[in-house]
């Protein structure tokens, strides 16, 4: 085989075997097809599009490039979850004990990463102690015991999508859906997921803009799981305005708490037991949709939710009091309210330039050797459609100095104030399974 015959292939709107897709990822990942002529192949592809049936083979030789996470001797159907990344989406840390206390094992494996807050591992180590650096043995103990564990990053997992993805930067292909649907399907099926389920955000603050384009990336990822056997079902929800209440590390899982105890912001819940039933449903955890909503609402007004965070939290190093005594958990030495200079209606709040100054105020890291502060963020106190009175408050600045005014500033500019009551966009637009 040649690769530049696959590349004029796809360049006519032909395509491609399942051999020919083995060819090029095996070949790219080991080096010996250069980056110029998969930057060619891309290219071809951006423009002719692929069938799902290449759709499904780019996926699956991705997931086979590099190590797969054996999650075999866990019992029962591994679900997990993944959002196409929003601000201050704080889903995860609710969910795992949420789905755990329902009876679906949740085997986590997560990151630090880049970004406006720190991933999940960061968030957990607002909980003191708490560590991630277990082994397999002791993960795969902890799922069968409690249901619940996190482990770090490790491994070469789909090292092809790797190469691929920071090839598609720079050559003007990442914004194909068929590309991105196989990148993020590949990432999950390595790390072992039997189901999937997806959180894929609309909206200002969110990858795909617009609604069309989310519905058809999230087709494309169900159309994959079908194809590949893994069952996944994608949620079409908003961000045109940060997820909650909070953008920052500890503040995300004091909110997380709020929402295991059934007093979290409404949207925030409203979300997690959408993502949640599917997640219990495709675990065999329920009969329906409506059976594994009735569990989840029962497992957070019995206490069994809140319990199973604490359980999980103890099992790895960290202290049980501060999921118990949220006050307890890091807090920022200074809080300054952002007050709004006029009277009126929240109409828009920029979710992207939130989590930017989340990110100033010490939140996230823009390198991979920053330090983050988990203490520091934002708290919303008003969101889309709410009124709101002249010097009243908008949000709380939570911070390691005193003031920071053009963090102040770029807050309130980014939170717009209209005269008359605007519509409030939809939470959840769609549901797109594979079943109904
Ligand atoms: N996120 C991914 O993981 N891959 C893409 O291609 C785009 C977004
Ligand atoms: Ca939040």
């Amino acid at each position: 085989m040649r690769m530049v015959d696959l590349i004029q292939k796809k360049r006519d709107g032909l395509s491609l075997t399942k051999e020919e897709i083995d060819f090029i990822i095996e070949g790219y990942t080991k080096g010996s097809i250069p980056d110029y002529q998969l930057s060619a192949l891309a290219m071809a592809i951006y423009f002719q599009g692929l069938t799902s049936e290449e759709t499904a083979n780019l996926t699956m030789a991705m997931v086979e490039s590099g190590d797969q996470i054996d999650l075999s001797s866990i019992e029962g159907i591994k679900v997990d979850k993944h959002s196409t990344g929003g601000v201050g989406d704080t889903t995860t840390l609710v969910l795992a004990p949420l789905v755990a206390a329902c009876g679906v094992p949740v085997a986590k494996m997560s990151g630090r990463g880049l970004g406006h807050t720190g991933g999940t591992i960061d968030k957990l180590e607002s909980f003191k102690g708490f560590h991630v650096e277990i082994d397999n043995e002791e993960f795969i103990r902890l799922v069968n015991k409690n249901k619940l564990a996190v482990i770090g990053q490790s491994g070469n997992l789909t090292p092809a999508d790797k190469k691929l993805y920071a090839l598609r930067d720079v050559t003007a292909t990442v914004d194909n859906i068929p590309l991105i649907a196989s990148s993020i399907m590949s990432k999950k099926i390595a790390a072992g997921a039997d189901a999937i389920v997806l959180d894929v955000k609309t909206g200002l603050g969110a990858f795909m803009k617009s609604e069309e384009d989310a519905i058809l990336l999230a087709k494309e990822m169900v159309e994959i799981g079908k194809n590949v056997g893994r069952n996944t079902v994608a949620i079409i929800s908003d961000m045109n305005q940060p997820l909650g209440v909070a953008i920052g590390n500890a503040l995300e899982v004091r909110e997380a708490i709020d929402t295991l105890k059934g007093k979290g912001p409404k949207d925030l819940e409203e979300l997690c037991l959408t993502l949640g039933s599917h997640m219990v449903y495709l675990a065999g955890k329920a009969e329906s949709i409506e059976a594994a909503l009735a569990m989840l609402k029962e497992k957070i007004e019995n206490g069994e939710a809140l319990q199973k965070l604490a359980i999980f939290v103890e099992e790895q190093g960290g202290d049980p009091n501060q999921v118990l005594q949220p006050e307890l958990l890091p807090q920022a030495p200074y809080q300054v309210q952002v007050v709004s200079p006029k009277a009126g209606y929240v109409h828009s709040i920029q979710a992207g330039e939130l989590g930017v100054l989340a990110m100033i105020l010490g939140a996230g890291r823009e390198t991979k050797e920053a330090q983050i502060d988990l203490s520091v963020g934002i708290e919303l106190l008003k969101k889309i459609g709410d009124p709101v009175q002249e010097g009243e408050a908008l949000a709380i600045l939570h911070m390691n100095v005193p003031e920071h005014p053009a963090v102040y500033q770029r807050l309130l500019d980014a939170i717009a104030i209209g005269a008359t009551e605007p519509s409030v966009p939809p939470l959840v637009y769609k549901e797109i399974t594979p079943y109904y």
